[in-house]
């Protein structure tokens, strides 16, 4: 059995212009979906997989990330005094949640490069990235995305990507694995290819950002030339590490949205207030009458 998974990296230092002007000052992982940042979405997804070290890759906006899972003892105290509890107690949850380590990645140099920034604190053992503007909601008696990646990795001791399948029309959005199937519905990655333009492949299994790496990866990442837009892209060094100890894809349970993009952004936070306790009755009101007006 492989060794177990005890790291993530999070890159978290893109340029977020798809959300400018909001992401010149706030980045785009602290963009709130109903009252929480996503970037909490996904800390907790990691901490549900077993994740204990969590490696924050940020930008220039890095204080408003550290801030939130460093202590406010201003806004502890206050909350304390004024009696509420209940917000005091989730406050210190969040920030006790894992042990989070911060690294700068000085030049938006790609995702490629943004992965390769956590190799000091990662060293050799395997890891796991997910995207910072990524979410996938796994209900409780379902296995989160990056445990069913990890569970592979340790079954298996291959390295273990997150896979969907997308129309034909999204193919050109995505990293896209071809391969072959296994038994067990995974697929036997043998290319992947960024961003695939028209007819460039057959393949509809597109890479939503959740990943499990072996050490290995570093070297391919070292070595990789900057490929589409002058970035170190991660796919590049995927198709390496198919080529060398071997590659697996997987499906998985959860619900995934893309908070990147803004459609996806706004699909998330409407979905997860229909689920919120506070919200989740006026919210359908509303929406009932506004689906009769259009
Ligand atoms: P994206 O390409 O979606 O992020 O990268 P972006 O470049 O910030 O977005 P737009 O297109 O300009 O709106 C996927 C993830 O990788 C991180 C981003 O923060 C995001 O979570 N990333 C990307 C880095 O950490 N560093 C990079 O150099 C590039």
């Amino acid at each position: 059995m492989a060794s177990k998974v005890r790291k993530a990296i999070i890159p978290a230092a893109g340029l977020g212009t798809r959300f400018l002007p909001a992401t010149k000052s706030v980045p785009k992982e602290m963009l709130p979906i109903v009252d929480r940042p996503s970037l909490l979405y996904i800390v907790e997804e990691a901490v549900r997989a077993g994740i204990e070290d969590i490696i924050l890759i940020q930008g220039r906006q890095k204080t408003a990330i550290e801030d939130f899972f460093d202590v406010s003892y201003e806004l502890e105290d206050k909350l304390e005094r004024d009696g509420k509890t209940a917000m005091v107690e989730n406050l210190r949850r969040i920030r006790s949640l894992a042990n989070i380590i911060s690294i700068r990645q000085k030049q938006p140099l790609g995702l490629g490069h943004a992965v390769l920034c956590g190799r000091p604190i990662v060293g050799d053992e395997p890891f796991a990235v997910l995207l910072g503007d990524e979410i996938m909601i796994a209900r409780e008696d379902q296995e989160t995305t990056t445990k069913t990646l990890t569970r592979h990795f340790e079954s298996t001791g291959l390295s273990t990507v997150a896979m969907m399948e997308v129309p034909e029309s999204e193919v050109s959005k995505y990293g896209i694995v071809e391969g072959e199937k296994n038994s067990d519905g995974t697929l036997r990655v043998r290319n992947v290819i960024e961003k695939p333009g028209k007819d460039q492949t057959k393949s509809r299994s597109a890479l939503p950002g959740r990943y499990v790496f072996s050490g290995e990866i570093f070297q391919y990442l070292q070595d990789t030339k900057p490929g589409k837009n002058g970035e170190i892209q991660l796919t590049d060094a995927m198709t390496q590490l198919a080529h060398g100890s071997g590659l697996l894809a997987s499906g998985f349970e959860a619900r995934r949205y893309d908070a990147g993009d803004k459609l996806g952004f706004l699909q998330a936070n409407i979905e997860m207030a229909l689920e919120h306790p506070e919200l989740a009755s006026s919210l359908r009101q509303y929406l009932k009458g506004l689906a009769q007006k259009l």
